[in-house]
């Protein structure tokens, strides 16, 4: 290595050092020498990064005005996304997707600017769902069915409650007759476990859907543990994982580690660092099963920073330029666009984007408000920005 070469942590810091001997240079928060990597060969740092419009296959898009709100930040980056169904009142049947697919069908065509945008629908599972309903649903263009398992999260009060039974058994083999994707919430709310370990107690469950439905095409959705990361990648091609960009950044310190921070709290909850470290390199690693669903979730300010917060982090404004920032820290940029643009796509047995997205490399700060939502980087700077067209 030369004198005065450019070398950037690996660590969290992130940070981009020029020094004459990289062997023993440390950054400010101590991050070992073996987290540095070599800048050499790029000596003239990529100023700007484009890639093929993104997918986003799991996103909470909620219903007006929340809707048109999230579409105006999604819509710059991002073609299609997995329009997430639990919604207040759930979507449930045919007549839901067809209504909810044309509250976006009239905000698209009001915001027209010459971009694209595909919501692709889903309906949640819950126990009474039956096979007629997913073969109705999916006639009407729902694209998957997802298990909220009750009381994990934001409306699943009316999540499933009994995974094998008969009813489900015929709803499952329906949904893999006619192509549809089983999306799942892998946490259980079991008695005397704690949120850190629910994803960890619904592994087993996990596993036994996988057996006894071999050939209807899975997704784990927000994957933020090791152990989840581990039996995905064990599973066969019919089994994949979404990755969000927060588990990619954050622990369970951010969240409670100096006092509360309503904006990460999220379900699930992110972890240990072994977990963080596992989904980065999961998500950076170029394995097919791995690609990108933001679980961007919006809630107002007032729902956050209150004595019951909700939980959901809101990212779409920079889920994006947050990805960039992780690959970059891994020397993974180049994998960026398999895990945005293309994994899930194939999976899916969809044609890729068409069209691109440029990012710019710069530091700039996050605003402090999005309309009435707080992302959860608030007034922290970030390392790219999406270049506006
Ligand atoms: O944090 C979360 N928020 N996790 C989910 O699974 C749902 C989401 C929401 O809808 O608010
Ligand atoms: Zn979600």
């Amino acid at each position: 290595m030369s004198c005065c070469t450019a070398v950037r942590c690996r660590g969290r810091c992130n940070r981009v050092c020029l020094c004459r001997n990289a062997a023993t240079v440390a950054c400010t928060e101590n991050h070992s020498e073996s987290k540095y990597i070599d800048l050499e060969e790029n000596l003239v740092q990529p100023t700007t990064l484009t890639l093929r419009r993104i997918d986003d296959f799991h996103h909470h898009f909620r219903v007006q005005p929340t809707l048109q709100q999230v579409l105006e930040l999604l819509i710059l980056y991002c073609g299609r996304a997995i329009v997430m169904p639990n919604l207040a009142n759930a979507v449930l049947t045919a007549k839901q997707v067809i209504w909810y697919r044309n509250e976006f069908i009239n905000i698209l065509d009001w915001l027209a600017q010459g971009r694209s945008f595909m919501p692709l629908m889903t309906i949640a599972i819950q126990d009474n769902t039956t096979p007629e309903m997913v073969l109705a649903a999916h006639e009407a263009g729902a694209v998957a069915g997802k298990v909220y398992p009750l009381g994990v999260t934001t409306n699943s009060d009316n999540g499933l409650r009994e995974f094998f039974t008969q009813n489900m058994n015929d709803v499952y083999r329906t949904m893999k007759d006619c192509g549809m994707k089983l999306l799942l919430h892998g946490e259980i709310d079991a008695e005397r476990t704690l949120t850190t370990q629910r994803e960890d107690a619904f592994l087993p469950i996990f596993e036994r859907l996988v057996n006894e439905n071999p050939d209807l095409k899975m997704v784990f959705e927000h994957v933020s543990t090791k152990n989840a990361v581990e039996l995905i990648r064990q599973m066969g091609p019919n089994v994949a994982g979404t990755i969000t960009a927060h588990h990619l950044v954050d622990t369970l310190n951010d969240v409670i580690g100096t006092g509360v921070a309503p904006h990460h709290m999220c379900m699930p909850v992110p972890k240990h660092y072994d977990d963080r470290d596992a989904l980065v390199e999961a998500a950076t690693s170029g394995n097919p099963k791995f690609f990108f669903g933001s679980d961007s979730a919006p809630h107002a300010k007032e729902h956050k920073e209150c004595a019951h917060g909700k939980c959901g982090q809101f990212t779409v404004p920079h889920a994006l330029c947050m990805l960039a920032e992780v690959f970059e820290g891994q020397g993974m940029l180049y994998r960026l666009e398999d895990f945005t643009s293309r994994f899930g796509a194939n999976f899916y047995g969809l044609p890729l984007n068409e069209g691109t997205v440029t990012l710019e490399h710069v530091v700039w700060e996050v605003p402090p408000t999005y309309g009435d939502f707080v992302p959860p980087n608030a007034g922290k700077l970030l390392n790219w920005r999406i270049v506006s067209t």
